[in-house]
């Protein structure tokens, strides 16, 4: 199934900024945002990160408070304090052997940078490479994975794939099929998670005082490292 499926990614696939590259700085970047955050919302944030802080020292060198502004809009702000304490490591030690002792990277960011900047032959297995491999049956080889995240974000999509156009269909037992609505990720209108959301980009837009603010969302912001508060004023780590 590779074949087919490569033909069909030589005319169809995305042309996205990080395949330009094998910096694995900058595809480490790149995962980091990808794990929680739509590819059509990291793409401008990427160049513009990846043309600020070009290298792992560059990175290092700047403040977190500086790494949380830059990273506002793109959610689950604890993913840019380990992006920049992983920087700082690499900065200082070099590439581990090990990428999951890098913060904020697990197993799939690990085999995605070694995969990706490597050129290593591991598949990363993400949702949507999980997917794809689940309705077909077969074992896509590590020279497959652009692909598979392409085919997994247009046409073997979730709920109702589309198969009449999938390059795999004729040999796909899963073709035809539909599925339940998966596990919608729970309401961010009224959560918590909200409320930290909320009182970041008050604290990011100036500091503030403890008084002004959501407490319980102020407390759960700093035990993160994502604000300190000092002589009542709340603000960014310096
Ligand atoms: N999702 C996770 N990593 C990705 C990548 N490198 N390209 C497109 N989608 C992805």
């Amino acid at each position: 199934m590779d074949e087919p499926l490569l033909a069909w990614h030589g005319k169809n696939g995305r042309s996205l900024p990080w395949r330009e590259t094998k910096d694995p700085y900058a595809i480490l970047v790149s995962e980091v945002m990808l794990q929680q955050t739509q590819v059509e919302r990291v793409v401008p944030r990427w160049s513009a990160w990846v043309e600020r802080w070009p290298t792992p020292a560059a990175l290092a060198a700047t403040t977190p408070g500086e790494v949380i502004l830059a990273w506002q809009g793109l959610g689950y702000n604890r993913r840019a304090l380990a992006l920049h304490r992983a920087a700082q490591a690499i900065a200082r030690n070099g590439w581990p052997d090990d990428l999951t002792e890098l913060p904020g990277v697990g197993p799939y960011t690990a085999a995605a940078i070694r995969n990706q900047a490597f050129g290593e032959p591991v598949l990363p297995v993400d949702t949507n490479v999980a997917r794809i491999q689940e309705r077909t049956g077969y074992a896509f080889g590590p020279d497959s994975l652009q692909a598979l995240f392409d085919l997994g974000a247009t046409i073997c999509l979730a709920r109702i794939p589309r198969c009449e156009v999938c390059p795999l269909a004729a040999a796909c037992p899963s073709r035809g099929r539909r599925y339940e609505p998966s596990r919608k990720q729970s309401k961010f209108e009224g959560s918590f998670r909200q409320r930290r959301a909320a009182t970041l980009r008050l604290v990011a837009s100036a500091p503030r005082p403890l008084a002004d603010l959501d407490s319980d969302a102020v407390a759960a912001l700093s035990r993160d490292g994502l604000v300190e508060t000092e002589a009542g004023l709340v603000s960014l780590p310096g």
